[in-house]
């Protein structure tokens, strides 16, 4: 006898205009869109975005489906093709057995101890950075967009590459940078004229193109034939570093893949974040005061605090994570289903996209009280975060894609902050207030200026 399948019930469509779909809408307000249908509690819209259908799930549970406990029925959405051309095969863009391998190859890069040796890199790195701050004109407002953006590049160099970098940061900073600029137009452009063409924007690409693969090549064969007398980078970490069930080593092209991806994915949500903290401070003198305090307190007045202070900073990490509720980088995470997925009365049919959004978790009513409300002590030991679903608090991502460099970042915003509020007050400048915008990263939508005194 034949078995009649049941039949799904039809995911809530977002209204939209006919042909566009909700292309428009999104156009116009894309968060304020989402948040409204967050308010209308379905668990799950479909929405047509750029001619696809994508699916957007709402609760801390069906975020874990995806990311986690199907995590196998999902693949790496169209966007990140644009994101090869830059990128390579490397961490963030490759899937399935090459992925998982290039991952086990990488972690061991990124544990605890090994970060623990880059710290003494952050540290100098950021009090010279704090020193060409102090040399500024303290009447005039500071682009901190544009600050932060030049330490963590700096920063993420030099834990990168070491000290063989020295010489040569700023060209190839300013080379990397073009690179992930001009990715980063072309995934959000309608217009993309094809590479080959000698437009000067893609001349400009290729020339940052070349810049890059020479360093990074010549760095690569000069490191493997003094293999011994390499130094606590991360380079020489990965270079090092053998696959526990093969022995196998990366190749040149994996590692020249792998170094882009880290330098693309690590600086910019690093420099993004640290802004908008900046913001909140400026809003908020009163946690200002409480991170100073501490900040002082901890680190005293040493122009390079020894690395292993900062760990004490408790207040400090709360006002980073709160920061990163409030305004996570990576606002929204989408997969590609492979096969249709099954979530209660719903499905995701299979070539269809499935979007998880961190912006709007972190926004959630039914997870966090006064969500709009600014409050560090929500990370406090026993505080709110404790009390919710893990998967309400996602700005590094879950499952097994989490992010290779949480715990990297947060460790370099902790140093940042500690060290910028223990030097600087922090002041408004009367502006209207900067506004979220979602790109790739969620920027804000002009550039964030305090005053530091
Ligand atoms: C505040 C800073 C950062 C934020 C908010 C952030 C966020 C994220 C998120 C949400 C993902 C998962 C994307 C997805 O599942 O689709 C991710 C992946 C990744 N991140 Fe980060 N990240 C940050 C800093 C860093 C740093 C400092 C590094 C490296 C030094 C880094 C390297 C990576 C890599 C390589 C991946 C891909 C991992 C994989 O798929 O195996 N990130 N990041």
């Amino acid at each position: 006898m034949e078995t009649i399948a049941p039949v799904g019930q039809p995911v809530p469509m977002f209204a939209g205009l006919p042909l566009l779909g909700n292309t428009l809408a999104f156009f116009r307000d894309p968060l304020k869109a989402l948040l409204t249908l967050q308010r209308q509690q379905h668990r799950m819209v479909h929405l047509r975005i750029g001619g696809r259908h994508q699916y957007l799930v709402f609760s801390p549970e069906d975020s874990k489906h995806v990311l986690q406990e199907n995590h196998r029925n999902y693949g790496r959405s169209p966007a990140f093709q644009v994101l090869k051309i830059f990128l390579g095969n490397g961490l963030l863009t490759s899937e399935g057995d090459f992925w998982r391998r290039q991952r086990r190859l990488a972690q061991p890069a990124f544990h605890r101890q090994k970060l623990a040796a880059l710290m003494q890199t952050m540290v100098a790195e950021t009090a010279n950075w704090l020193d060409e701050l102090k040399q500024a004109d303290r009447q005039k407002s500071v682009n901190v967009s544009q600050a932060f953006m030049d330490v963590t590049m700096r920063i993420v160099c030099k834990t990168l590459f070491g000290s063989d970098v020295a010489t040569q940061l700023d060209g190839l900073s300013l080379a990397l940078d073009t690179l992930n600029y001009m990715a980063n137009e072309r995934l959000v452009s309608p217009i993309r004229f094809p590479l080959s063409w000698p437009t000067p924007g893609n001349r400009r690409f290729r020339r940052a193109g070349v810049l890059v693969d020479t360093f990074i090549y010549g760095l690569i064969h000069q490191r493997r034939q003094n293999l011994n007398d390499s130094g606590d980078d991360l380079l020489s970490m990965l270079l090092s570093t053998e696959d526990e069930e093969t022995g196998e080593r990366m190749s040149d092209l994996q590692l020249r893949d792998e170094c882009v991806t880290l330098f693309a994915a690590g600086h910019e949500t690093t420099a993004v974040s640290m802004a908008w903290t900046l913001d909140l401070l400026a809003q908020h003198p009163d946690v200002l005061a409480r991170l100073r305090q501490e900040s002082q307190q901890v680190l005293g007045d040493a122009k390079i605090p020894a690395p292993e202070l900062f760990r004490s900073l408790t207040y400090t990490l709360q006002v980073v994570q709160e920061s990163l509720r409030l305004y996570p980088p990576a606002w929204i995470m989408s997969r590609l289903a492979l096969g249709d997925d099954h979530i209660g009365p719903y499905t995701i049919p299979a070539g269809a996209t499935a979007l998880v959004c961190p912006y709007l978790l972190h926004r959630d009513p039914a997870s966090w009280s006064e969500p709009e409300r600014f409050d560090p002590d929500r990370f406090a030991p026993g505080g709110e975060k404790e009390q919710l679903h893990s998967y309400a608090y996602l700005p590094f991502g879950g499952g097994p894609r989490l992010c290779i460099g949480n715990q990297f970042a947060l460790m370099e915003m902790q140093i940042l902050l500690a060290m910028l509020v223990r030097d600087f007050d922090i002041q408004p400048v009367q502006n209207p207030p900067v506004k979220p915008q979602p790109l790739i990263t969620l920027r804000p939508n002009r550039p964030i200026r305090v005053i530091l005194r």
